[in-house]
C-alpha cells in the first residue's frame, strides 16, 4: 500500500499545477493582493536601486552583494504577476484596467522582464557586464510601466 503513497502524491501536486484555483482565492480581500503587489515591487525595486548605484560608480562594485541583490531581483520579479486578481485596478493602485482587460500583452511584457532579471545572476559578476544588463532590465521595466501603470 504504502509504495502506491508517494507516486499517487505526485499526481495531485502535478494536478494542481495545472489546475490552478483562481488566483483572487489566495486572498481574502482584493486589497490584500494590491498590498502584496506593492510590496513586491517596493523589494525589487530597493534592490534594482543598490545594483544602479554600483553601475553609477556612487557604490564600490562588489560581486557579491551584486549577485545577492540580482537574485533578490529576479526571485521579487515573479511575486508581482500573484497577485493580478479581477478588480483590482481601483483603489489604492496605479494598475490601469487594461492591464486586466489585455492579460495576455501583459504577460508578456512580464515574462520579458522575468527573462532579463534571469539574467541580472550572472551579469552581476563583473561591472561591465552588470551595467549592459541592468540597461536591458531597465528598459523592460519602462516597456510595461509605459502601457499598464497609471502615472
Ligand atoms: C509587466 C508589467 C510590469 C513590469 C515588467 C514592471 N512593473 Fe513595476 N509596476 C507595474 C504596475 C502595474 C505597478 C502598479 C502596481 C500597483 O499600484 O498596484 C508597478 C509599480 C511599481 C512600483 C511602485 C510600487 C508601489 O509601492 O506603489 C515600483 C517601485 C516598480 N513598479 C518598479 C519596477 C521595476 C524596478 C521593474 C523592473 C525591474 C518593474 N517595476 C517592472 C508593472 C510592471
Amino acid at each position: 500500500m504504502k509504495r502506491f503513497a508517494i507516486p499517487l502524491a505526485g499526481a495531485v501536486l502535478a494536478a494542481s499545477a495545472f489546475y490552478a484555483v483562481p488566483a483572487v482565492a489566495q486572498f481574502a480581500k482584493v486589497e490584500d493582493a494590491i498590498k502584496y503587489r506593492k510590496a513586491s515591487f517596493t523589494i525589487l525595486s530597493n534592490h534594482m536601486g543598490r545594483l544602479s548605484a554600483m553601475a553609477r560608480g556612487e557604490r564600490p562594485f562588489d560581486a557579491a552583494a551584486a549577485q545577492n541583490s540580482a537574485r533578490l531581483v529576479d526571485m521579487a520579479g515573479h511575486l508581482p504577476w500573484e497577485a493580478m486578481v479581477p478588480n483590482s485596478a481601483s483603489g489604492d493602485t496605479r494598475l490601469k484596467p487594461e492591464a486586466l482587460a489585455n492579460a495576455a500583452e501583459f504577460k508578456q511584457a512580464a515574462d520579458k522582464m522575468n527573462a532579463e532579471t534571469a539574467k541580472l545572476v550572472t551579469a552581476s559578476a563583473s561591472l561591465d557586464t552588470l551595467r549592459t544588463q541592468l540597461g536591458a532590465t531597465g528598459a523592460s521595466c519602462k516597456g510595461c510601466h509605459d502601457k499598464f501603470r497609471k502615472d
